[in-house]
Parts: structure tokens; C-alpha cells; sequence
């Protein structure tokens, strides 16, 4: 080739090349979309004959498209049955909006080892669970500022495989600093969580009810909730019993003594004299107060009703574990079913049912809170000294559906305590229930079918060994998770690129 014509050719080769680039972009990128979902399409119907929506169980179909459901056909106006592309046929299986977790422990960034948001988050889109809200604390740093969040935000992006949404912490260092705060409200942070007594966790440290009215008085103005782990200190060291001259620290009722329903109650007594201020016309109306974790199901929960009667904006959370377990069946030296507060007998566990089914408590959550497992100390079992925090998140639809079965628990109850009312917790309008113009987050699943929860079992939680469920019964198989319209786990399968996102809480203006 002579210089001419490699001039006259060189701006055609270069042309040649960019719209290869062009074109392999085009397609890389596309790819990469495809790979949020286990679906080609985006836009599908999903029929069955159990679709749990706010107005009831319908037999019918959904319309999904880019993502929102557009529109729900009962079984009677079959004439949408002509038009129809793409149709995802799941017979008598259920269709419920996904779940929401308002209280998971990730620990990432910092003690990723311990569980870390691919595991976790993979694990919640096999149990069903289409968003969680991420605690402040046992990642490292703590979520207590608005780098912090930002650390955490950047900790998650393109890892997680459901949508996450954050608390920040209220601590003493920021509670009397609004303008501390705020930068972490404006930054996303859902809301705030605090502790009444020591979280376990040193750069975590507690509030007292001061902080507390301060962190109420800011969040009034964003409108966003202020969570409480409701223990108190008490003085308890005479309840312990010895045996051998020294605590039996392997029996579980050593714990338990350690730390009595009286904990519980004193901190509601004194949560309660601050959320009057939350009350119409108070001085932090626009403020909410969610008590995390109830375990205690007899004072403490009369102190909630009476607040609630009296205007308090003010709800409860309890978890499956304090619904499932009780502290009598729980072995010497099994650490796995360490948590604070403690579970209690089976007695403080009906009524914990019956406050649930008459609507006394609010809503469910995990507390997925799991560790390392040489920090369980299963081997020695020494309850005084383990980690205390249940590891479940994958769990918790088929535990509250085969321990609430006997209580004669419905679909609609679990989808208002497991999606509509925690989506309302955390703000969430386009989330927990499915209705038209709601964002497509959805679960599949069988409730008659059972299966041994043992070593076959594929769990997608980093430590499946350190959880209390593990070597149960349970009914209720998750078929398939939908997060926004894309099938993101079916049937033993992720999608291959986690797509999904932080969800931050928009500026007020
Ligand atoms: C484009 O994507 C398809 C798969 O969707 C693949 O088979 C093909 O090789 C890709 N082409 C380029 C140029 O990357
Ligand atoms: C309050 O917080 C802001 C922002 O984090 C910080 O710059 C300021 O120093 C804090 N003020 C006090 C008195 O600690
Ligand atoms: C809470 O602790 C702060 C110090 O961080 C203190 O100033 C305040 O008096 C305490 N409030 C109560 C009710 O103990
Ligand atoms: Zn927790």
C-alpha cells in the first residue's frame, strides 16, 4: 500500500472502529441489563390464583411493565388473556408484595466477614425479602454521620442483590449537634435508631432520654421515624442463681435471669413521657417512635397500648424468634439462640401471638444480627459470653408462616405486618403492597410445602451453621423474588449481577 491511499483509507478504518466500539458498547451495556433479571422481558403478566393485594386475596393477574405494576385483573374479566405476550403461570402458588426487613445487621462495611451485603442480600431475595433497612451499627465505622452513611452507600453499590435502605445512629456525640444530624437526614438516612443500654458495640454507645427528645424534635422535621432497642439497665446481678458455687453459664435461664421483662418496662416507661411530644399539636408532632424488638409481652406492652390510646405516634416490632421459640426449649449451651432482649417462656410467647393477631403490635422484622461463628462460642456454649444477635434473614417467611399457622394466621395479615406497614415505616409510598403504579416487588410462594431446613439446604447466608433454624421443619418454599419487575431469584438461582439499590431518603425542601 503507497501513502496515498493509507491516507485516503485511514479515516474510513477509524470510522469502522468507533462504530465497532459503539456498537460493542451498546451491546455490553444491554447485556448488563439483561443480567438483573432472570427474564428476557420486561414486560410480563403473572397469574394465580392467591394474589394478595390491599383489597383482599384475588384469583387473577398482574401486569408488570418497566418495573410497576400496571395493571390487576381478576379471574372474571378474562378478556386481558387475548393480548398477551409473556405470561408467568403460578397456579395455586401465592403472590404476595415482597417483604420488607426494617431491622437487618449486614455489618458491611468493616466486619464484611461477619455477613457482609452480597451474602446477605442474596439470602433476603431467597427468603422473599425485596428490601431491608441496614442497622447503623456492627459495620464499621457506625453509621453515625453523613460520611459515614456515604461510606456505607459506597459499600453497597452494585453488591446488593435487593433494594437497601439505612438508619443512621443517634449517639451522644451527635444528639445535641441538629446540625450533625441533619447533614446525616439529608444524606438518606431513612431515620434514626438508638439503644437505652449498651449496644455491644463500643463506637455505638447509648442514649438517654435526653438524646432521645432531641433526635425526636430534629426527625419532626423530616417526618421520619426514630427506632429504640427499649432496655434499660437494671439492677439484676440478685437474680442470678449459682450452682457449683459459680452461674451455670451454660444454661440458657442463667441469661434470661441477666435480663428481666423489668429491662424492657423501664425503658417504655420513660420512651413514653417523650412520645406525648410526638402527639398532634406536640412539640415533635411530625416525629415517630418505633420500639424495636419487643420481647416482653405483659407490662411493657400495656405501656404501649396506653401511649398508642393516648395519640403517641408510636409502633412495635417484635421478631420471628420470640414468636417461634421459647426459653424452655432451648438447650445447654445452644448460644445460637442468644439475643437481646432475651426470649422469654412459653407463656410471654402467647401472648406475644395474641397482641400480634389483635393488632397491638405493629409489624414483624428479623434482627438478622449474625458474627463470626467463633464468636458464638458454640463449642464452649458460655451464654454470659457469646454474641448475642439470631442469625434468620432467609428464614423469616416460612418461620412466621409455620409457627403462625395453629393462631390461624392469614396471607393478608403477612403481607400487612411482613410489607404494607413496615413500607410505611420507613416512608416507602411505591413499596409494600401490590396495587397499580407500585413499584413490582414481589414473592412467589408455596405454603403447603415443607422442607428440612439441614445441609442440603442451599443457604446464602456467609455463616448458614451459627443460625437457630437451621436443623428445623419449615413450610412455605419461596418460588421466586421479584425487585422491581426483575426476576432477581428462582427456584435455587440469582440473577447474575446485583442490581439493586440504595434507597435514600429524599431532601426536604
Ligand atoms: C452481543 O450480545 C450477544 C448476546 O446478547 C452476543 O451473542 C454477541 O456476541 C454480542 N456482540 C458483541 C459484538 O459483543
Ligand atoms: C456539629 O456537627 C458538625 C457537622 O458534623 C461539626 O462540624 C461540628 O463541629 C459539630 N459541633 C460540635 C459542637 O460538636
Ligand atoms: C443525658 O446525658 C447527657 C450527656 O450526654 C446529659 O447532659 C443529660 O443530662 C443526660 N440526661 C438525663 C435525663 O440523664
Ligand atoms: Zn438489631
Amino acid at each position: 500500500m503507497d501513502n496515498m491511499l493509507l491516507w485516503r483509507v485511514f479515516p474510513l478504518l477509524t470510522l469502522l472502529a468507533s462504530f465497532l466500539l459503539l456498537f460493542y458498547v451498546q451491546n455490553s451495556s444491554k447485556l448488563s441489563h439483561k443480567e438483573c433479571s432472570l427474564l428476557p422481558y420486561q414486560h410480563y403478566w403473572i397469574t394465580s390464583k392467591r394474589i394478595v393485594t390491599p383489597q383482599g386475596v384475588v384469583s387473577g393477574a398482574v401486569e408488570i411493565k418497566e418495573g410497576k405494576f400496571v395493571s390487576i385483573v381478576k379471574e372474571e374479566d378474562r378478556h386481558w388473556n387475548s393480548k398477551v405476550d409473556h405470561i408467568l403461570d403460578y397456579g395455586d402458588a401465592v403472590v404476595m408484595p415482597g417483604l420488607i426487613d426494617v431491622h437487618v445487621h449486614l455489618d458491611d462495611p468493616g466486619r464484611a466477614e461477619w455477613e457482609g451485603f452480597p451474602s446477605g442480600t442474596k439470602a433476603a431475595a431467597a427468603g422473599g425479602i425485596t428490601t431491608l433497612v441496614d442497622m447503623p451499627l456492627n459495620s464499621f465505622p457506625s453509621t453515625v454521620s453523613e460520611e459515614t452513611l456515604k461510606l456505607k452507600i459506597k459499600a453497597a453499590e452494585e453488591r446488593i442483590y435487593v433494594d437497601v435502605g439505612f438508619w443512621g445512629g443517634l449517639v451522644p456525640e451527635n444528639a445535641f449537634n441538629s446540625s450533625a444530624l441533619e447533614g446525616l437526614l439529608n444524606a438518606g438516612a431513612l431515620g434514626l435508631k438508638s439503644f437505652m443500654c449498651p449496644s455491644g458495640i463500643n463506637d455505638f454507645p447509648m442514649t438517654n432520654v435526653s438524646h432521645i427528645k432531641e433526635g425526636l424534635s430534629v426527625l419532626a422535621k423530616y417526618r421520619r421515624p426514630l427506632l429504640v432497642h427499649a432496655e434499660v439497665q437494671q439492677d439484676s446481678e440478685g437474680h442470678l442463681e449459682f450452682k457449683d458455687g459459680s452461674y451455670d453459664v451454660r444454661s440458657y435461664s442463667t441469661y434470661l435471669k441477666t435480663r428481666p421483662p423489668s429491662w424492657e418496662e423501664a425503658a417504655i416507661k420513660e420512651l413514653v413521657t417523650v412520645t406525648k411530644d410526638t402527639r398532634i399539636g406536640g412539640l415533635a408532632e411530625g416525629a415517630h417512635l418505633h420500639i424495636v424488638h419487643l420481647s416482653d409481652s405483659s407490662s411493657s406492652l400495656d405501656l404501649i397500648k396506653e401511649a398508642k390510646r393516648g395519640g403517641d405516634s408510636l409502633t412495635v416490632e417484635t421478631c420471628p424468634h420470640y414468636l417461634a421459640f421459647s426459653a424452655e426449649e432451648i438447650l445447654d449451651g445452644d448460644t445460637r439462640f442468644k439475643c437481646s432482649p432475651p426470649i422469654r417462656n412459653a407463656a410471654n410467647k402467647e401472648k406475644l401471638w395474641e397482641a400480634l393477631l389483635e393488632g397491638h403490635i405493629d409489624m414483624l422484622s428479623s434482627d438478622h444480627s449474625p458474627t463470626a461463628p467463633e464468636l458464638k462460642l458454640l463449642d464452649e456454649g458460655n451464654f454470659l459470653r457469646a454474641w448475642g444477635g439470631i442469625s434468620s434473614l432467609q428464614f423469616v417467611l416460612p418461620v412466621t408462616w409455620s409457627y403462625g399457622r395453629k393462631y390461624g394466621l392469614t396471607l393478608e395479615q403477612l403481607a400487612l405486618w411482613w410489607s404494607e406497614r413496615p413500607a410505611k415505616l420507613a416512608r416507602q409510598e411505591l413499596k409494600g403492597a401490590i396495587s397499580v403504579g407500585n413499584q413490582a416487588d414481589i414473592v412467589v410462594w408455596e405454603p403447603d410445602v415443607e422442607f428440612d431446613l439441614n445441609d442440603k439446604y442451599p443457604v446464602y447466608l456467609k455463616h448458614p451453621s451459627i443460625s437457630a433454624y437451621m436443623g428445623s421443619k419449615l413450610s412455605g418454599r419461596v418460588l421466586a423474588t421479584f425487585v422491581r419487575g426483575n426476576l432477581v431469584y428462582r427456584e435455587g438461582k440469582h440473577a447474575p449481577a446485583a442490581c439493586g439499590v440504595p434507597i435514600l431518603a429524599r431532601r426536604k425542601d
